[in-house]
């Protein structure tokens, strides 16, 4: 997979670099390129920003320099690439979604900062056929100052389910929500050595070698957990 980030902070994307996501790129199995959008303005204040039309608080991204960053990134691929916009407005993330994304061949990432992107940007790449899809993406509600931090989160959710970035493929279907018997469930209680310590036990089941039975143990635990945390997830 081919990843493009376009950004006015190329530094916050360095722990790409590490663990993961890190070793997927030495591997060949994922390429990053980072953009800093200010490379793109054509002013000598390299401004990205002005007041909002209509009055209101903060400043907005112009959508004549995200163009020009959009259309750099565009000339250099080579399928059509999906476009992600992180946003407090747009769908709520989840792990269907982060499967979905991690079967494409090339995502670029317009991270914007302040109020936000003129909204002009995502409409015309919306009509203009030059991406696949365009996604508007929020991972969760509240507001971050930019949406770098929301491309991370997506993106390491993401690679982990890229074929060969995770050694063992079992912990990816044992995660909670993953589809099959994980959908709509958060994952129960885990443990390892010792099997004492505080005075707390590890459950004796787990100790049995009975897999039949173990595998019934965490379902259980796993309908506790998913009960008393999202209880909505099982309505
Ligand atoms: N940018 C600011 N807040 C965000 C959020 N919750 N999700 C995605 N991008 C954002």
């Amino acid at each position: 997979m081919r990843v493009d980030l376009i950004t006015i902070f190329p530094e916050y994307f360095s722990p790409l670099k590490l663990s993961l996501f890190g070793k997927a790129q030495e591997a060949g199995l994922v390429e990053v390129k980072i953009h800093d959008l200010r490379s793109f303005t054509i002013d000598k204040h390299k401004t990205v920003d002005d007041a909002p039309y209509g009055g209101g608080p903060g400043m907005v991204m112009s959508a004549v320099v995200w163009g020009e960053a959009i259309d750099a990134v565009l000339k250099q691929a080579k399928t059509k690439p999906v476009l992600v916009v992180p946003t407090p407005s747009g769908n709520v993330f989840n792990q269907e979604m982060a499967i979905k994304l991690a079967s494409f061949d090339h995502l670029v990432f317009i991270n914007g900062r302040y109020e936000g992107i003129d909204s002009r940007v995502v409409e015309h790449y919306q009509q203009s056929g030059e991406f696949s899809d365009v996604i508007e993406v929020s991972i969760g509600d509240y507001v971050l100052a930019g949406g770098e931090v929301a491309a991370l989160v997506i993106l390491e959710a993401t690679s982990r389910l890229i074929n060969g970035v995770i050694g063992n493929e079992d912990s990816v279907t044992d995660d909670s929500f993953a589809p099959g018997e994980m959908q709509n469930l958060l994952e129960g209680p885990i443990y390892t050595r010792p099997p004492s310590w505080q005075g707390l036990d590890v459950p004796e089941v787990l100790l049995s070698g009975d897999h039949a039975k173990i595998a019934q143990w965490r379902k259980d635990e796993a309908l506790k957990r998913t009960r008393k945390f999202r209880p909505e997830l099982q309505a």
